[in-house]
């Protein structure tokens, strides 16, 4: 049965605040901006024990209720988490690979750009930055974000960063038809990177009621964006994978601080013993009981985050056309295959080749 231990409704929509963020999504995927003060956001918190299977509560809006049919008893998830130890958890760091080529250097630029407006759409005053000169590694600041204000950023950045990871492994797949080639176990990695980011979004939207505004922004960033990445994915994917890998340092560095300010004191709501995490995350991590606080929530996605960030820098260094996925393959002399969510900087062509 599904059973409500406490609502919290927070509102984090000030005209001028729905304006920055308008322009801020569309800004970060795009570099264009249409900001509209007219239009406000709303977020809903609470938190539920709820069974990923079960009808759910009429007192709170379950945003995809699983579907009850006569046969079907549990849907579980398709693509099984790998899972982690704690250790692994708690090693991940956030950290910086500096831009070598000129590639680099868009890849870096670009992100750096998306992150200045996502950091004006979540209304981070002076006080809340960090250290501009260390933006992906600095995580302290005089003042943290609301719990809020750090749902509307993690609602939004997976809402992008699930996208990259399908556009790759679907323009690898028609390559591989069209070229009549093997691929070399690149497009599974990368649409197992997108699945993750959904389940990291669809955990956040149980948390939390994006309003019809905050729809209209992913929406159009959601298109926007996928074309711009398909687009680029053809002329350059060695910059997307660099882009995707310095935007997964902006996602580690994001989980980093917001783990801080839990462990500092400063979210209360997601530290008070009611709040529960939502049961799709229990069952896709498989995280164990005794572990299932809002902080082991963000060290797991953390830890993903940190895998895919490897991931991606790795494959900028690749031969796009011919190299395997080392991180799929079976290597020669026993050798283990690499594990990228402790390699922050990616691994060196020759070194995984
Ligand atoms: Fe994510
Ligand atoms: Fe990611």
């Amino acid at each position: 049965m599904l059973s409500t231990t406490k609502n919290w409704k927070v509102s984090v929509a000030a005209p001028g605040q729905a304006a920055r963020i308008t322009k801020a999504a569309l800004i970060s995927a795009t570099m264009i901006a249409t900001p509209d003060p007219q239009i406000g956001m709303h977020l809903g918190l609470y938190s539920s024990r709820r069974s990923f299977l079960t009808t759910p509560c009429t007192r709170l809006k379950d945003f995809f209720p699983p579907k009850d049919t006569n046969l079907i008893q549990t849907t579980p998830p398709a693509w099984p988490h790998q899972g982690f130890t704690m250790e692994e958890m708690l090693a991940v760091k956030p950290a910086h690979r500096k831009p070598r080529t000129f590639g680099d250097w868009v890849a870096w630029k670009t992100v750096r750009f998306a992150r200045y407006w996502m950091d004006k759409a979540t209304g981070m005053d002076r006080d809340q930055q960090i250290d501009k000169r260390n933006p992906t590694v600095a995580v302290d600041a005089k003042k943290p974000l609301t719990e809020a204000q750090w749902l509307v950023r993690f609602v939004f950045l997976e809402s992008i960063a699930g996208v990259p990871g399908m556009v790759g492994g679907m323009l690898r797949h028609l390559g591989s038809l069209r070229r009549m080639k093997r691929d070399n176990g690149w497009i599974e990695t990368l649409l197992e990177e997108s699945y993750n980011e959904r389940m990291h979004l669809l955990t956040f939207i149980k948390m939390c009621e994006p309003g019809w505004f905050m729809k209209i922004m992913i929406i159009g960033a959601q298109g926007i964006f996928f074309n711009g990445m398909f687009l680029m994915y053809f002329i350059n994917p060695k910059i997307v994978h660099r882009f995707v890998a310095y935007l997964e340092e902006e996602a580690v560095h994001t989980y980093t601080r917001s783990i801080k300010e839990i462990e500092d004191g400063h979210l209360p709501r997601w530290t008070d013993p009611k709040f529960s995490i939502p049961d799709i995350a229990v069952q896709y991590w498989n995280i164990p009981e005794g572990q299932r606080t809002m902080k082991d929530l963000l060290l797991y996605i953390r830890a993903d985050e940190a895998g895919h960030r490897g991931i991606n820098h790795t494959f900028g260094n690749l031969n796009q056309e011919e190299d395997p996925n080392p991180f799929v393959s079976k290597f020669k002399d026993h050798k283990r295959a690499p594990r990228p969510s402790l390699r922050a900087e990616g691994f060196e062509r020759d070194e995984v080749v």
